[in-house]
């Protein structure tokens, strides 16, 4: 191993190996044996290859609009029904991508563990499960779910599920799978260390998906199981709605192999990727990467013209994926530049600049014949946590809960809560369910609010 890391020029990982003890030693050595010396000498090679060249061509994708004329609600009553047989027929899978660092939020534990609920407290984890659930009693199935962890996060995130009786959903209904960690290098390509016995290293990003889908053998499983599509999601908004059947139904009238959701950026600077045609091919365009003037250019109508934010919902077809990992999978990687505190040659640890490796999961919606984008309301459908304190917190999220759920309580003609209100996703997804539920009493939480549940 350490003639094959010398080879690659990463020799300096064994430099403390004479100091260490056993357990270190194994520590170090199963970590070395997992590092493909010859991908790290591809990522270090981008470190001194400048940006990829800026595209020529942007422009708006296609979209599902949320204003719709009486022709698109027409079609969309019709794609509720085709996505409701496929939900019916327990054709479309989950897949929960949950393994992210959450750094921002600078939590002590997985992300999906945090507790949200502004009245109970329910957990991400719980949140999605609750709405995973809901959809099984709607239509009738099973179907499974198949949650991305990465290594420091597996153990914890399986025992809180085990813990929770996997939300009563049934352990051989949930697969965990993990996605792969790679080094992060150092400004000269050298890998960087945490400890004398410890690389530093990280998830590689949502991308990863795909190939850990392929490698872990949850393809085959699904396959198994008759999954045909999956529903894509992630793990901070409580919101998100993995059985959404206009969603999957638009993706299978339209005969996609993937699909995106879209919710209209709040303003022309507000910092999220938006979809688009990237020299004609459908992508995520980063903030930065938007020239100044397309940012803000609008439509006739005095909406931004690139409006489409990613919020990072997805409908995939199986055969897509299979197709994608057959061969050697090379989503673009980004490059995250950052000070990381490293271990340097006398032992000792220092913040010196460093580069994280990430693929992303839109970036094979390019790879895609046909895509549906749908926009919907942010509203209702998107609250991400993932800062410690102001927009996209615990605060926000939970204020935005509350704030939805009054809006249903006055639509239902009951007197709004003055106390947080929460909504149990097995209780109401939508305010057509609240209403259907309608009249019911909530229950009182003593010093939190009121819950339909
Ligand atoms: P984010 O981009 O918000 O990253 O992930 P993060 O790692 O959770 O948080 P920060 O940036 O460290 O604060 C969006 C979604 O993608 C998942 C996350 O778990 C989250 O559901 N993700 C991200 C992965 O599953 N793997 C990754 O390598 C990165």
């Amino acid at each position: 191993m350490r003639e094959r890391a010398e080879a690659a020029g990463q020799g300096h990982v064994f430099r403390f190996w004479d100091e260490l003890d056993a357990a270190g030693r194994e520590r170090l050595s199963g970590q070395v044996a997992s590092i493909d010396f010859e991908e790290v000498a591809r990522l270090g090679a981008l470190l001194s290859a400048g940006p990829p060249p800026a595209p020529n061509r942007f422009e708006p994708p296609d979209t599902f609009p949320l204003e719709r004329g009486a022709e698109l609600e027409e079609r969309a009553r019709e794609a509720r029904a085709r996505g409701a047989e496929r939900f019916a027929a327990g054709a479309v899978g989950y897949v929960l991508v949950a393994g992210g660092q959450g750094s921002r939020l600078g939590y002590d534990g997985p992300k999906g563990c945090f507790e949200v609920g502004p009245v109970t407290g329910r957990t991400l984890f719980g949140w999605l499960a609750g709405r995973i659930a809901a959809a099984r009693e709607r239509h009738g199935s099973v179907a499974p779910w198949y949650v991305m962890t990465s290594a420091t996060n597996d153990a914890a995130t399986r025992a809180f599920f085990a813990e929770q009786d996997h939300f009563g959903l049934g352990a051989e209904n949930v697969r965990f799978f993990t996605q792969a960690m790679l080094p992060a290098l150092d400004s000269e390509g050298r890998i960087v260390m945490s400890a004398p016995d410890e690389l530093f290293l990280a998830p590689n990003g949502h991308g990863g998906t795909l190939a850990a889908l392929s490698d872990s053998g949850c393809l085959d499983h699904a396959r198994e199981r008759g999954v045909e599509t999956f529903s894509y999601f992630q793990v901070d908004s409580p919101l998100a709605r993995p059985a959404d059947t206009l969603f999957v139904g638009l993706h299978a009238l339209a005969g996609a192999q993937m699909s995106a959701k879209v919710a209209a950026k709040r303003d022309a600077d507000e910092k999220v990727g938006v979809l688009g045609l990237v020299d004609g091919k459908l992508g995520c365009i980063e903030y930065s990467d938007l020239p100044d003037d397309l940012r803000h250019a609008q439509t006739d109508d005095g909406k931004l013209l690139f409006r489409a934010g990613n919020i990072a919902a997805h409908v995939l077809e199986r055969s897509f994926v299979e197709e994608l990992t057959r061969g050697e999978l090379r989503l673009p990687w980004h490059l995250a530049r950052k000070e990381m505190p490293m271990l340097n040659e006398a032992g000792t640890i220092e913040k010196r600049p460093g580069v994280k490796f990430e693929t992303f999961v839109f970036d094979a919606l390019g790879y895609a014949q046909r895509s549906v984008v749908l926009e919907i309301d942010r509203a209702l459908e998107f609250s991400p946590v993932k800062n410690a304190d102001g927009a996209d917190s615990p605060a926000s999220c939970r204020a935005d809960l509350t704030r939805l759920f009054r809006t249903w309580q006055a639509v239902a003609g009951v007197p709004v809560s003055e106390h947080a209100v929460e909504v149990a996703p097995e209780f109401a997804e939508t305010e057509e369910e609240f209403l259907a539920r309608m009249p019911a009493e909530p229950r009182r939480v003593e010093g939190a609010g009121v819950v339909y549940d």
